[in-house]
Parts: structure tokens; sequence; C-alpha cells
């Protein structure tokens, strides 16, 4: 067995490590290939499925990032074991539903807001209590939302932070309610907390969505061996339906590479004159790819290749060249299948010709940063002209971008690699104040993208 990667002490995370800031400088064309890590919407919900599940899961090309490796953490607090075998290989050997251990410490999440929301599910719908927290930011970030569904079901919320942040304690239930819950916000966190919950109710659970959020948990808990179906509802829904108390049964699984981390790749070379970049084995889930709409959208050179399954998931090579980009209109009903892009999206909004207005971005607001704020104010530091217009953010766009400021990145990892790939081609070095939290999804990023031939320090 090979050393496990460094695993923050718990308790750290709301210490500050020492700034590292990153500078990144105009570069010649990209070229070469890469392979993005594993997705971290599935490396989260691997384990988690382990933890569930009895026997053995064998799980290939999970992210090694910061906040996956807390999950792991947290599925041994429950009573899992969990091994790391070699890069990326990882078995976890269940506790099994409706078995979960007390945990001894408060499980410390760090900045993941994936694995504390979809962990306060799994707690919420088991006899046990358990305690939450993580960094600065993930103590600002909204848990009502995950906690009122869970006390319908018959969890307590034993204490919170004001306004219903980490530290929680919550006790959960040992039989839960099953519920039908029409989440208030489109959110695959919310969905998934309520399903795991709703996996140990002796009852039906429903969740109703009115906008499609990624279906990954669905996907998952169906490939272990649940009973849930999934059907359109309204416009642009979902009404998902679990059967309680099904008998999970391990099942390996194979993690695609990260569409939210291959974005950076991609728009680098859309606006790194002359690049030619190949992105490897990306997942190609409908609800995860609305990046590739927009950017095709405004011009986009993007050709897709092999489309192909692995692993359970529609996945494709793409190839992507430079070319001059032009603005666009992006709907808000976009939104849930590029949640996570718009920072990179704004990146290439300011060197596109004309405006590009994003709306409906009302949810960026609670992320790992106020991300609306955070875009908005390194565009302006670097000298793109944007205004945020309610919820929308318009971006005005132009031939060169000066760059030569820093970013403050609030412990924000994408917007840490937005404002990195900006500067791989504005006029001017760009500079981030701390490149720490790039760790937490993506920590081989700069190797990778200096191979490709980005210059940064
Ligand atoms: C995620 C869902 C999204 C996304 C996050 C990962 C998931 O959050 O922003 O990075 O794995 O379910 P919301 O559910 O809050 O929209």
């Amino acid at each position: 067995m090979s050393a496990a990667p460094t695993h923050p002490a718990p308790g750290h995370s709301h210490g500050h490590a020492p700034a590292s800031p990153l500078t990144a400088r105009k570069s010649a064309a990209l070229s070469g290939s890469l392979r993005p890590p594993g997705d971290k919407s599935i490396s989260h919900r691997a384990l988690i499925m382990g933890l569930l599940a009895v026997g053995e899961t064998m799980i290939e090309g999970l992210l090694e990032g910061d906040d996956v490796l807390r999950t792991a953490q947290a599925c041994r607090d429950l009573g899992a074991r969990v091994e790391r075998l070699g890069p990326g290989r990882w078995r976890v050997d269940g506790a099994g539903l409706g078995t979960l251990a007390t945990p001894t410490r408060t499980m410390d999440f760090g900045n993941a807001g994936t694995g504390t929301r979809l962990m306060m599910g799994v707690v919420g719908g088991h006899g046990i209590t358990a305690s939450f927290d993580g960094d600065a930011s993930l103590r600002k970030r909204p848990m009502r939302r995950i906690l009122d569904p869970l006390t319908l079901m018959g969890a307590e919320v034993v204490s919170e932070a004001e306004g219903g942040r980490v530290p929680v304690t919550l006790k959960g239930a040992s039989d839960p309610t099953p519920i039908e819950y029409r989440t208030p916000v489109p959110s695959a966190q919310l969905k998934s907390a309520v399903l795991l919950a709703g996996l140990n109710s002796p009852g039906r659970t429903t969740v109703i969505e009115t906008e499609a959020s990624r279906d990954h948990t669905e996907k998952m808990l169906a490939y272990f061996g649940a009973q849930i179906t999934s059907e359109p509802h309204g416009e642009h829904g979902r009404r998902i339906v679990l059967e309680g108390r099904p008998t999970l049964r391990a099942r390996p699984v194979i993690v695609p590479a990260d569409p939210s981390s291959a974005a950076f790749a991609l728009v680098a070379a859309l606006i790194v004159p002359g690049s030619e970049v190949t992105i490897e084995g990306l997942m190609m889930n409908p609800l995860r790819v609305g990046l590739l709409d927009s950017l095709m959208e405004m011009g986009a050179d993007i050709e897709v290749l092999d489309r192909r399954i692995e692993g359970g998931e529609d996945v494709a090579d793409l190839r992507v060249r430079h070319r001059a980009l032009k603005g666009a209109d992006i709907p808000a009903a976009r939104a849930p299948a590029m949640i996570d892009e718009y920072p990179i999206l704004a990146v290439a909004a300011a060197f596109a010709s004309g405006e590009t207005r994003m709306r409906g971005l009302n949810e960026l607001r609670v992320k790992e940063s106020d991300r609306l704020a955070a875009v908005a104010d390194g565009l302006t530091a670097c000298g793109v002209k944007n205004r945020i217009e309610g919820d929308d953010l318009i971006v005005q766009g132009a031939k060169s971008v000066p760059g030569g400021s820093t970013v403050a990145t609030h412990l924000d990892h994408r917007i840490a690699m937005s404002f990195l790939v900006m500067g791989l081609a504005s006029e001017q070095p760009v500079t981030i104040d701390d490149a720490n939290m790039i760790a937490t999804s993506f920590p081989t990023f700069r190797p990778a993208m200096e191979r490709l031939g980005a210059v940064f320090g």
C-alpha cells in the first residue's frame, strides 16, 4: 500500500495557512494533452456509497484533492475502513446502511460544501449524533437549506452557529419520516442530502426540483442497487422517487475526468493565441456541460472526439483551438449545468468581442466565496469592464486585457484558477493572493498547465 496523501490535522482548518501568492504570465501558444483529475462530485459520492454499501467498494481515479480526502476521513469516522491502494485507487469497506458508528470527534470538512451537505444527509437519516465544522469559507455558507428538510424527516439540530452555519451538531432520525420535498433552490447537494437521509427511511422519499441539477447521486444509488426513478417534471425539472431501506451492494466505481477542472485548460486554449490542446476522458453528462454550449455559442473551436461510455458515464476527448470569441447571452435555465463554471466563463468573456450577459447567478453568492462579487472585483482589478444587474453579470469583452494586478481569491479555488488563466493571455501578469485552495479540487493544476506551456511564477 502506498502512503496516503497528507491530510490536514482535524481542527486546523479554521487557522490560516500562510497565503501563497502565485503569478501567471503571458504565455506562448499552449499545446499537448491533459487528462483532468477525477470528478469531485462523483468522488465524494463514491466514498459515501462505499460507506453505506455492504462489501468492498473499489474506486479508480478518485480525486485526491483536500475536499475529497475530508470525506474519506468522515467515512472512517462513521465506521468504514477506507484505504488508499495507489494513485487514485481506493477501497472502502462499508459500515452498511443503518449501522453507522457515532463519530468520536467533530468531522472537519475543511472547504468542502459538498462533503458537509451530503454527510449531513447521511447522519440525518441515522440514529447517531455528529458534529460538522470547516474552514472560514465553509463557516459562512448556508446550511439551513439542508437542515430544514432533515428536520422534517425527524432529525434534530442540537446546535448550530448563527444563521444556520457550521459548526453544527446534528442528531439523526433512526426511522426517518418519508417526505415529498420540493427544493426551494436548484441544488444537487440539497437533493442528495434528502435522498441520502431517505435511504434509511421505512417509506418512499420524493424530491421535486423545478430546474434539474446534476444527477450523480441518483445514478450511483441505482448502480448500487437502490430502487430509484427520475421523471421529467415541468419544463426543466425532475421528480425523483426513492424506495427506502434498499440493500446496497458494493460495486466498482471508475471516476471520469472532471469537466469543472477541465474548464480551465479549455478556456486557456481558447484565449492564448495559437493554442491547440486535447482534453482526455472528459465526462459529458448533459447536466454538467453547460459551459461547452456557452463557449460554442461564443464561437469556440471545440471538436468532440471519440464519444464513449466509461464507468457508466458518457465521456469524450475534446480538441480545442484558439479562436476569436464573441459575446453571448447565457440563459438562466443553463445555470445548474454550469454553476461552477461562471468564473472561468467570465474570463473567456473578457477576451470576447462585445458583451456577454450571464443571467440568473443568485446561487453564485453562496459558493466557496460570494463568487459573483469575487468575479466582478477580479475583472475590475484586471481592467475588464463589467457590471452586476440584479442576478446578472455583464462582461464587456475587449481584444486585449490589461491585467497587472493582484486578485483576491477569498479561499475560493475556482476564483484562483480562473484568474491565473486570465494572466496567461493578459498584457501584464495577474497575481492571485493565495494559491493554497487550488488543492481542494485540482492539486496538479500548476504542473498540468505548465506541461501545456503555461508560465507561472
Ligand atoms: C455539487 C453541487 C453544486 C456545485 C458543487 C458540487 C455536488 O452545488 O456547485 O461544486 O457535487 O452536488 P449546489 O448543489 O449548491 O448547487
